[in-house]
């Protein structure tokens, strides 16, 4: 079998356009919708990631706030900032790129963002709305995830088996809580889970957020299975790949997602979806 390919940048350039559409009409009406994007330090790979939200906010018709501060930043100043933030009315998202320097307390941080504004979803609030099924902003990834599985017409999973492998506070444990919403079985494993590959094998849907370069092989992957792939890691030679071996998945799954171009294109269209979503309710 040869896998179908889950084309998330096509995907998200879809959902990107919609929220052009809404935005424009925020901004018609005087509310232009706003960002605020919050780096601390130099972390090389953080600065891509922030590059790349702040452009797809502009080009989505959503003002982008960029705040940039040296890594001796003071916890004090950092929360300072966001305060501010959370007072300017103009300003509807806060997301600050983690991770934080090691000597800011990063949960400390993203509790101090007003859960109005936490467009990461990553505050205990959005985390405990999630938790409960109430309403409240959801973590990018997963949400990106869901909307991949809606894509290819699997918005509910009723009588399916989801497996996670990965237990990250921002996929592996919000998306594991969204699954079961849209009505699977789940199970959350980890790289150290007893004969991954069994666990794996069990698997309608399959979701790969673990951060270790081609852990998941077509061995482990039921013929025919969904397979989400959330890792992006970086090769010694430079190249990137994902969580799964993508030449032999691809031989074994149903469906998957490639990488680059597959969740990571979702999660920068969700971010937006949600900062949308913010100036609609403000
Ligand atoms: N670092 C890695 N992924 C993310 C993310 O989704 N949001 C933020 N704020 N930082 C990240």
């Amino acid at each position: 079998m040869t896998a179908r390919l889950i084309d998330g940048k096509a995907l998200a350039a879809s959902v990107r356009a919609d929220i052009a559409t809404r935005a424009a009409a925020l901004t018609a009406a005087g509310r232009r919708p706003a960002l605020a994007v919050v780096l601390v330090g130099e972390n090389p790979a953080s600065q891509v990631y922030v590059r790349n939200k702040i452009a797809a906010c502009e080009q989505a018709g959503i003002r982008s706030i960029h705040e940039t501060y040296p890594e001796t930043m003071r916890e004090g100043e950092l929360l300072a900032r966001i305060h501010a933030l959370n007072a300017d009315d103009t300003v509807h998202g806060i997301l600050v790129q983690l991770p934080l320097p090691a000597h800011i307390d990063a949960q400390r941080v993203i509790e101090a963002i007003s859960p109005r504004k936490d467009v990461d979803g990553f505050h205990v609030a959005s985390a405990g709305a999630l938790m409960v099924g109430r309403a409240g902003f959801r973590p990018c990834t997963p949400l990106g995830c869901m909307r991949m599985l809606e894509h290819i017409g699997m918005p509910k999973l009723r009588g399916r088996h989801a497996v996670v492998v990965g237990r990250s506070n921002i996929v592996g444990k919000p998306l594991a809580l969204m699954l079961l919403e849209a009505d699977a079985t789940v199970t959350i494993a980890h790289s150290g889970t007893p004969d991954l590959a069994a666990t794996c094998r069990g698997a309608d849907v399959l979701v790969a957020a673990v951060g270790r370069p081609r852990l998941i092989t077509g061995a482990m992957i039921k013929p025919g299975a969904v397979v989400l792939d959330v890792g992006i890691n970086r090769l010694p030679d430079g190249s990137l790949c994902g969580d799964v071996d993508f030449a032999s998945a691809s031989t074994v799954a149903g469906w998957i997602t490639p990488v680059p171009g597959g969740v990571g294109p979702m999660t920068i269209a969700m971010l937006l979806a949600n900062t949308v979503q913010a100036c609609e309710q403000a």
